[in-house]
């Protein structure tokens, strides 16, 4: 049975600051008992408050930023655990387990542009992802700014979250909703399509992309149309973050590289996943 990372921990912590964002999510702040070492983006840390207001079982959320002894964490307010994290005041105690999952994978300058397509919150796993290309990942090539580009969707201008903060990392940031109100009327694929045709992005690009299930679907319906390298990071539901419940499966391709074994665990061999190791349709039932 594949095992939680070595450096999980469980841990007390103190909300330090909440700052509304967009239309219905706050960037929650928290400081733990002691400091932890860089973490890689896309790994994930489960939530909850120590008080009634959570639910018993803790929440995951990509780790949003990194700064000193703090973490933040971007939430959309989704139902009871993500409401009580988000309307948490400074001072409020949560118990946090974590970093927890694999992150995405080293991302270089040596190749195609990056092309990271997110949908909604889950944009959460991207300015680190950024930041982290552009200091040099595993001692690979550092991507330059030019080489990345944040194709963000959502419904509406609202749900387009933190939008400065990306501009203020020096890569490409194009936009799309469904409403029109920023960007391109339409999704992010399509957004994609125009990129490519007016000549911002070549045909060859390198995928990552985390948002909603059917977006990520789509993705890797791409990906494998074109023989794109193609990596997606999967907000399953989760019960207990460490391989125990198995609450997460993620069925895989007989035909992928993880051959016939029906399923994978979300939390302990994700959430990032290679598009072709993996098969979306109907995760949710
Ligand atoms: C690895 C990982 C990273 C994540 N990172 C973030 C993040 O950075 N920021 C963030 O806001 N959220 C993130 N999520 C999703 C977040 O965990 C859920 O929104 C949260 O668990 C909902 O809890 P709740 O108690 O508020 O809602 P619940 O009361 O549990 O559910 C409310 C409604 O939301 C739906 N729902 C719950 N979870 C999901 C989900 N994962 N996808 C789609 N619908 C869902 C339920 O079906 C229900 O209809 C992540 C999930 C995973 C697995
Ligand atoms: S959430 Fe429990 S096994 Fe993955």
């Amino acid at each position: 049975m594949p095992a939680p990372p070595a450096d999980a921990r469980s841990f007390q912590a103190e909300v330090v600051s909440v700052e509304r964002c967009g239309d219905d999510a706050a960037v929650v702040a928290i400081r733990p008992e002691r400091p932890l070492p860089a973490i890689r983006a896309s790994r994930f840390f489960m939530l909850r408050r120590e008080d009634a207001l959570s639910p018993a079982i803790p929440r995951p959320f990509s780790i949003y930023r990194q700064r000193g002894e703090t973490l933040e964490f971007l939430i959309k307010v989704m139902g009871r655990g993500t409401r009580a994290l988000a309307e948490s005041v400074p001072g409020t105690v949560v118990r946090a387990i974590g970093p927890l999952g694999n992150g995405w994978p080293a991302l270089d300058g040596d190749g195609p542009p990056w092309v990271m397509l997110a949908g909604g919150v889950g944009s959460a796993p991207f300015p680190m992802a950024i930041e982290q290309a552009l200091a040099g990942m595993d001692g690979r090539t550092p991507a330059r700014p030019e080489q990345m580009h944040l194709l963000f969707g959502a419904a509406t201008a609202g749900l387009l979250y933190d939008l400065d903060a990306f501009r203020a990392l020096g890569v490409g940031v194009h936009t799309a909703t469904m409403d029109g109100s920023s960007g391109l009327k339409g999704h992010v694929l399509q957004l994609l399509d125009a990129l490519q045709a007016n000549g911002t992005l070549p045909a060859q690009v390198r995928l990552l992309a985390c948002g909603p299930e059917r977006m990520l679907e789509a993705v890797a319906a791409r990906a494998r149309e074109r023989d794109l390298e193609c990596w997606l990071s999967l907000e399953t539901l989760m019960g207990c973050g460490v391989g125990i419940c198995n609450g997460c499966p993620v069925p895989t391709d007989p035909a992928g590289p993880r051959g016939a074994w029906p399923n994978a665990k979300c939390c302990v061999e994700g959430p990032v996943f290679e598009a072709r190791e993996i098969l979306l349709a109907g995760l949710h039932g």
